[in-house]
């Protein structure tokens, strides 16, 4: 899950994803990274933390990196959460970048829309109640989706 901090929407995305992947419990590994090194070894924004907790999530834990090329490795899927996301990661990442592996987390819901989820980051509390409600929407169709290939033999 990658976002352009690392603090405010995509530790939201990997606390919601966890949350939903441990009481489902499935076997998938989980991170969030940045495109940006501004908030670099952060916490979570104090908004995020909020609005997880007001939903049993502790995402207190979590600290902002940088995404890398291994994570192309690492990782079968990557989302990012808006289209200035995927511009910065291709830069950051370089000859790694593997187009078949990212796509937009909205896509999970809106197919084919490119849609952003908004950067809350200058805005009010509010801002992060809507995120949360994307993002946690987008998580639940990711759940509904992988979890039923890993049953057919088709594992992320
Ligand atoms: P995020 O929000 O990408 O959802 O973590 C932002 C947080 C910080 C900055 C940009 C976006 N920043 O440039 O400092």
């Amino acid at each position: 899950m990658v976002c352009l901090g690392n603090i405010c929407r995509s530790p939201l995305a990997e606390g919601i994803l966890q949350d939903k992947v441990e009481k489902a419990g499935l076997d998938w590994k989980i991170e969030s990274a940045s495109t940006n090194r501004y908030h670099t070894g952060d916490a979570p924004h104090h908004l995020s933390q909020k609005v997880a907790r007001l939903h049993g999530i502790d995402i207190s834990k979590q600290r902002a990196r940088t995404i890398t090329p291994e994570d192309f490795d690492r990782y079968n899927k990557i989302y990012v959460l808006a289209g200035d996301v995927l511009s910065d990661m291709k830069y950051v990442v370089g000859k790694k970048f593997k187009p078949e592996k990212v796509d937009f987390l909205l896509n999970e819901l809106f197919p084919g829309e490119n849609r952003d989820v908004p950067d809350p980051y200058y805005g009010g509390e509010d801002g992060f109640h809507d995120v949360y409600k994307l993002i946690d929407d987008a998580c639940d169709a990711i759940l509904s989706k992988y979890s039923k290939e890993e049953v057919i033999g088709y594992k992320l």
